[in-house]
């Protein structure tokens, strides 16, 4: 296996390559997937360095949970007992609280086979921590085919009681160009989220025009009426609802280079960085809005008892990544 590890602050970054081209670093704080690179050009809009990425707090390619995305008033129920949650985003809770899984420390293990190599993460996240009941064992999973542009993550949660979970990824992707707007979309996805004024999902509705990427478009086409319909967003930020289908539900293009994913989750948030911070970005410099389109596949559940799990049913879900030229 073709593995470089590097120490830096208190974390490990492993870089890993396969036969043709695909060349992925990843950093056991968070689970993280720093950087990206295919034949040679990233295709990530990550951190400028290791230590940029460590104190960033806008999860690029961090793992998101307990719960990815945001819980009204930090308030979750189960049974007759009310959970008060840690509160990051206002008065609510965003990605399962301030001290969530995106800056927990992970256990690394690697290994392969014929024809994968893996690296997997593993965390035990006691009873109580952020707020959340019961204790929860995750893991990540990352494969790399050797011979093929192709990696996939897997994600498993298993608990000891009935606890709400949803893990997702937060990659930022920019496969060429100045910024995403140029890329070309294609979410097979007939029903979009409807969110809050504070962007909390309260249900969905049928895709609207400027929502609507069944046929592919380029992400800039609609973005300003995207950004009056929704002031607070500034841009896509919301969830597409995943048609059931053989084929990949999400194909990002640009410039001649593809990236297609599939996931057995029912989503996608899209969330095209309407707010840049003060982050420097690999080869790109200052962080700008639109520099990086987040997709981040998870599970649609209109109330959060549909992602309870209990110790009969885990949390068990994967996404696959395959990048190739067009
Ligand atoms: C996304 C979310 C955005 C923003 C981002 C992190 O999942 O939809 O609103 O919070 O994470 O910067």
């Amino acid at each position: 296996m073709d593995i470089k590890k590097e120490r830096f602050q208190s974390h490990t970054f492993y870089t890993l390559k396969n036969n043709c081209g695909l060349e992925m670093t990843f950093c056991n704080y968070g689970a993280s997937i720093y950087s990206i690179k295919y034949k040679g050009h990233f295709v990530t809009y990550h951190e400028d360095d290791y230590a940029e990425f460590l104190k960033s707090d806008k999860y690029g390619g961090k793992t998101l949970g307990r719960v990815a995305g945001r819980i009204k008033d930090g308030v979750l129920k189960i049974k007759n007992k009310t959970y008060h949650l840690e509160r990051n985003e206002k008065n609510n809770t965003l990605h399962g609280g301030k001290r969530n899984l995106s800056f927990r420390h992970f256990a690394t293990t690697l290994s392969e086979n014929e024809s994968t190599m893996n690296v997997v993460f593993k965390y035990t996240s006691l009873n109580g921590e952020c707020g959340f009941p019961h204790k929860v064992r995750f893991i990540v999973v990352y494969s790399i085919k050797k011979d093929e542009n192709c990696f996939s993550i897997h994600y498993h949660a298993m608990t000891d009681g009935l606890t709400p979970i949803s893990m997702a990824p937060h990659i930022y992707w920019r496969l060429k160009g100045k910024d995403v707007l140029n890329h070309n979309l294609m979410i097979n996805a007939g029903e979009v989220t409807t969110l809050n004024k504070d962007l909390i999902i309260v249900g969905k509705e049928k895709v609207r025009k400027i929502y609507d990427f069944r046929k592919a478009k380029k992400i800039g086409d609609d973005i300003k009426e995207v950004a009056k319909d929704n002031p607070r967003a500034n841009g896509y930020d919301c969830g597409f609802i995943l048609n059931e289908t053989d084929k990949s539900q999400i194909v990002l293009k640009n410039d001649g280079i593809k990236l297609s994913i599939k996931t057995d989750m029912n989503a996608a948030i899209v969330f095209t960085n309407c707010y840049p911070s003060n982050r420097k970005m690999k080869e790109y410099g200052k962080d700008v809005i639109y520099g990086g389109v987040a997709i981040e596949p998870q599970m649609y559940a209109p109330h959060l008892e549909d992602k309870f799990i209990d110790s009969k049913h885990p949390f068990d879900h994967y996404i696959s990544f395959h990048l190739e030229d067009y």
